[in-house]
């Protein structure tokens, strides 16, 4: 595989594969030395037009725990605010000499479009309301370690989903894996067209909530909202909105999650993010070692067997 554009470039056993190395890499993270030289002398790009902090820390710490060389490219501080076009951009990166691209982008097809133009592997950091594809992957990662596995489980995707590319690679994912998964919104909040989508809908999070293993957050992206999607945030919080009253009925073993950065009091009360069934913290922990996964299988030597004996190597090495 070359790029990583989108759940469907991977496949189930694809994403297995993913998850299989990663638990090599997750061993690696928790070295007193945490550092392979499975990518010495590579170098990963990070170019980012849109904020963010967890994707862009973890390919970065992913690719220096690899022993990558990266280069980060920040909009706020380039030559896009003089015009440059995301085309001339992206060659003058590749120009450099990159073997790896980590695109972040405010427009769906944003990963394809340079993936189109430069021979180095892209990987979709984030495309407008498209696909995140690691975010899927770091989560399926935390539910596997987190409950066992994800086939069979039953999972609510409750909030925003007519603008997250989180709930379109997670919904991708997880029913690849053999997951039922329920989408759970107000109908403003859902895409105008599911054809396809293989999902059962909701609008009743209560009635939900006790038949669920995971119930995933999703962040309210007033920042995509260009029309008025919602009476007000205060009723959208009151029947939507993860309250402690609503963690009552949930199982016990059910767990809470959210890709970040969280809305606390929106979607999610301030109190339940602090619980120990939230495992957002652990979400973001994974995602260094799922980072490390995907630039390996990318521009590495691209076998979990290989992974393995790099990993026992460096253990020899590091004593
Ligand atoms: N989940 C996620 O993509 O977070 P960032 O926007 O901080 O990268």
């Amino acid at each position: 595989m070359k790029h990583l554009l989108e759940v469907d470039d991977l496949g189930a056993e694809g994403i297995e594969s993913v998850l299989r190395l990663t638990d090599a890499f997750v061993e690696v993270s928790a070295r007193s030395i945490p550092k392979v030289p499975a990518l010495r002398g590579k170098t990963v790009a990070l170019l980012f037009f849109e904020d963010s902090t967890r994707t862009r820390l973890s390919f970065e710490t992913a690719a220096k725990r690899l022993s990558a060389d990266t280069m980060n490219f920040s909009v706020a501080s380039s030559s896009v605010k003089k015009g440059e076009s995301l085309r001339d951009t992206a060659l003058t990166v590749e120009a450099m000499g990159v073997d790896a691209i980590v695109v972040r982008h405010g427009s769906a097809g944003a990963a394809h479009r340079v993936a189109s133009w430069v021979d180095a592997s892209v990987v979709n950091g984030g495309d407008g309301w498209h696909e995140h594809p690691t975010q899927a992957l770091l989560d399926c990662y935390t539910i596997r370690g987190q409950l066992g596995g994800v086939d069979g489980r039953r999972i609510a995707i409750v909030g925003d989903v007519k603008h997250s590319r989180v709930a379109r690679s997670d919904v991708a994912a997880f029913t690849a894996l053999g997951a039922e998964v329920t989408l759970v919104a107000p109908p403003t909040l859902l895409p105008p067209d599911m054809t396809g989508w293989p999902v059962r809908v909701s609008h009743d999070l209560d009635a939900v909530l006790p038949d669920v293993d995971v119930v995933y957050l999703l962040r309210m992206q007033h920042e995509r909202m260009t029309e008025a999607l919602l009476p007000t945030l205060r009723e959208y919080t009151t029947r939507y909105g993860l309250t402690r009253r609503r963690v009552d009925l949930l199982a016990p073993k059910a767990i809470v999650m959210h890709p970040g950065p969280m809305n606390r009091g929106v979607e999610i009360s301030a109190e339940v993010a602090d619980l120990p069934q939230a495992v957002i913290i652990d979400q973001v922990r994974n995602g260094v070692a799922v980072r490390m996964a995907v630039l390996f299988l990318l521009i590495g030597a691209g076998t979990d067997r290989l992974a393995r004996d790099l990993v026992s190597a460096a253990v020899d090495d590091h004593g």
